[in-house]
């Protein structure tokens, strides 16, 4: 198997590195993990943070190192990759089905600490099947749907029932509720982020009534991302912050708004694709080696840093084509950097994130669970 090297080594200067690239700022990813942990350390609630979004191992212990309790994981396979860089406390904040990845996330629990949602009597039964052969115990999280209308049962009293069927299980530890609200974290005003997430809280505090007069102990509320975790926190009730996207940013959370109405600043742009001038064959256009394969554009195209009248308008599949409005000083060979639309699928496209301090390679990092999308 041939392996694609680095498109860079340690000591390189940022305009030495081959593109299209990967690129972290290391100053701002640093001080990101450092600011989403001030922010929850000292309140009643705990940091763990999505794994989805760096898929690396060295940020994972990176945002540990600062105070977090471990990782959430989306996949079997990005959990089995975390455990195996030593990450020993994991949360996979999503549902489970199919008897290999159900054997395989029972194994993992021998290994780590391990949680996982449900929202299906059936599943609870296979899980806990699963877990009496491997002999393993499984924390299980009844996911909720408070709003985002994706997986998740849709009432406290359909909450209590399948913790009960949970808490029958020997091997299964009923661990409390998953309510993240997704579809509230790019509303781009700050009230309407705000106004989701307290209908999400009212719903969380009925299940939670629900349980305790069942009897029964919800010890986590685990949801929140970049754009709400403030409300989240702010709730009291949510004690498990899963934010991802705060680490590097990306031109969709950068449409956010503040309560002030400035767009949301509270986290630095830390992740970038470096790109290479290929053609410039007209005044009005140019033309990098980053296209669709270089970027996701679910969220919207890659935003460009540093020429204000010039700007990515359309990606093809190996090519960028920016469109220029007035005088720019880009020519053929020039590097640019781009803000990617959407960072977690943008980084599944790497293999290697290459690390600039001061303008000079510091490190580079595997991407290391890129692809683990089973
Ligand atoms: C279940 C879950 N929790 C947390 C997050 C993190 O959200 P964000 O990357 O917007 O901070 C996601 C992102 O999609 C998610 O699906």
């Amino acid at each position: 198997m041939s392996m694609i090297p680095p498109p860079a080594s340690v000591g390189m200067h940022v305009s030495d590195v081959d593109t299209p690239a990967l690129i972290i700022d290391l100053d701002a990813l640093e001080a990101n993990i450092a600011r989403m942990q001030a922010a929850v350390s000292g309140t009643a609630a705990r940091l763990r943070p999505h794994a989805k979004t760096h898929k690396s191992t060295t940020i994972a212990h990176m945002q540990v190192a600062a105070g977090a309790v471990g990782v959430c994981c989306q996949k079997v396979s990005e959990a089995e990759i975390m455990a195996d860089g030593g990450i020993d406390d994991i949360c996979i904040s999503n549902e489970v089905i199919g008897k290999r990845k159900i054997d395989r996330l029972a194994a993992l629990a021998r290994r780590v600490t391990l949680s996982v949602c449900v929202d299906d009597p059936a599943n609870v039964t296979d899980l806990a099947d699963a877990a009496q052969r491997y002999r393993s115990d499984v924390g299980v999280l009844v996911e909720f749907n408070v709003g985002m209308n994706r997986c998740g049962v849709e009432t406290p009293q359909e909450v209590v029932r399948l913790a009960e069927i949970i808490a029958g299980h020997r091997r299964l530890r009923f661990a409390g509720l998953q309510a993240y609200h997704g579809s509230a974290q790019h509303l781009r005003h700050y009230e309407d982020r705000a106004s989701a997430i307290s209908q999400a809280v009212a719903k969380v505090n009925e299940a939670k009534t629900y349980l305790t007069r069942s009897g029964l102990n919800c010890e986590v509320i685990a949801g929140a991302g970049t754009g709400t975790f403030e409300f989240e926190l702010a709730s009291g009730l949510y004690n498990e912050i899963q934010a991802g996207s705060y680490v590097f940013m990306d031109a969709d959370y950068g449409l956010n708004e503040n309560r002030d109405g400035r767009l949301f600043d509270r986290f630095e742009n830390s992740l970038f694709v470096l790109a290479t001038v290929m053609s410039r064959p007209v005044p009005d256009r140019a033309v990098v080696d980053a296209g669709l394969k270089s970027f996701s554009v679910d969220s919207g195209l890659p935003r460009l840093v540093g020429h204000p009248s010039a700007e990515y308008v359309r990606a093809s599949d190996e090519h960028g084509r920016i469109a220029i409005s007035g005088q720019s000083h880009i020519k053929l060979g020039d590097k640019v950097r781009l803000i990617p639309g959407h960072c977690d699928p943008t980084v599944n496209l790497y293999d290697w994130f290459v690390c600039i301090r001061n303008q000079v390679v510091e490190a580079v990092w595997p991407v290391s669970a890129r692809g683990a999308t089973v």
